[in-house]
């Protein structure tokens, strides 16, 4: 098939991409290089079956010539800003880069007839649910509770009443993908997580085990959890491809597809620092600080949609597999992607 990956330099867009060309499709990536690395790109550049171009998707006239320049059968869309705090701080260029953007996207694959979308949303989008309403379904209640995830639901509907129009092409049909942790990485440590700055838990801890950072902060320890840290959900970055390849395999035309993808399994802060120090074997410092603003304290997932629906199993669920992988690249690349 012929697919187009937007945010292609990202860390998911990458995996996407690396897996796809394994699978032995033709993959068009596209980023703008706001937040992706282009380490990421010369790797995936070492396939023939590989096109990259650097532009920005609210580029409508060049995203369209692209789509049907390259006879595109399909869409991933993974192109957005993901930082919840600094959503907070600059929301416009979050609904500027995430609404605007999946916008001028969503119009180009009206205007080039492609029917098949893939959409990259967030746990962020269901808020702080209750205790009562975990783990999450699909159908929980979505009251996002920061621009971040506001932006992600914005985008969700207007996939959804594009679907609906006349706007949309004959057969159009897309699955809209709820992640919750995103982690790991691609086992043969070819590429991996590098965000600038790195707020995720993970990588942070692996950044204090290598000697680059001093110590890790645990957010909070008074919360009504097993050892009074924020529990979540972590899903390998390779299960949550297989994820989309899954269920871009099994769409029909006309299909309207939203699924939950996390392993189930709650893992609080603390159990994720003791899993980073054993597989590291570094004992690396930590401090119990104050709360993060905005932290629900527990998020897992009920997957039983994406399971009974498309057979998608997590195979590296396992918290330590993760972090097992995250640091093999971690140790292979300690400042990340080569700067060529
Ligand atoms: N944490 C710490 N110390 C740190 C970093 C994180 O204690 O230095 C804690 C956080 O408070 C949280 C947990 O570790 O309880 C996980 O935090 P991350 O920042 O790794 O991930 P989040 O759960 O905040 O964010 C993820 C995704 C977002 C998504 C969000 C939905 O990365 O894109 O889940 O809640 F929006």
């Amino acid at each position: 098939m012929n697919i187009i990956v937007t945010g292609s330099a990202g860390y998911i867009g990458s995996h996407a991409c690396l897996k796809l060309l394994e699978d032995g499709h033709q993959v068009v990536g596209i980023d703008n290089y706001s937040r992706g690395n282009r380490g990421a790109t010369a790797v995936l550049e070492r396939f023939e079956r590989f096109a990259f171009f650097h532009i920005d998707i609210r580029n409508q006239t060049k995203l369209f010539n692209i789509l049907t320049d390259h006879q595109i059968e399909a869409v991933m869309h993974f192109a957005a800003y993901a930082y919840v705090g600094e959503s907070c701080h600059t929301p416009l260029i979050y609904y500027s880069n995430n609404m605007c953007g999946s916008l001028s996207l969503l119009e180009a694959m009206g205007e080039a007839g492609i029917t098949k979308l893939v959409f990259s949303s967030t746990c962020a989008t269901y808020g702080e649910p209750s205790m009562n309403q975990i783990p999450i379904c699909e159908d929980c209640a979505q009251n996002p509770i920061n621009p971040y995830g506001r932006s992600k639901l914005m985008v969700e509907q207007a996939i959804k009443d594009f679907a609906d129009s006349d706007q949309s092409p004959e057969g159009f049909c897309f699955v809209i993908l709820r992640y919750f942790n995103v982690a790991g990485a691609d086992p043969s440590g070819r590429i991996g997580e590098v965000h600038r700055p790195e707020t995720h838990l993970i990588p942070l801890c692996l950044q204090a085990a290598i000697g680059q950072r001093e110590r890790i902060d645990i957010f909070g320890t008074d919360y009504p959890t097993k050892d009074g840290t924020c529990v979540r959900d972590y899903v390998h970055v390779l299960d949550l491809i297989d994820a989309h390849i899954k269920s871009l395999n099994m769409l029909k035309p006309g299909d309207m597809k939203f699924y939950n993808v996390g392993t189930g399994l709650g893992y609080s802060v603390k159990e994720v620092v003791k899993a980073c120090k054993n597989i590291t074997n570094v004992d690396f410092e930590t401090y119990e600080g104050a709360r993060r603003l905005g932290d629900p304290p527990v998020l897992y997932a009920d997957s039983s949609t994406v399971q009974n629906e498309i057979g998608w199993v997590s195979h590296r669920g396992k918290l330590d597999n993760m972090v097992a992988d995250a640091w093999k690249w971690m140790k292979a690349h300690p400042e990340g992607f080569d700067r060529k």
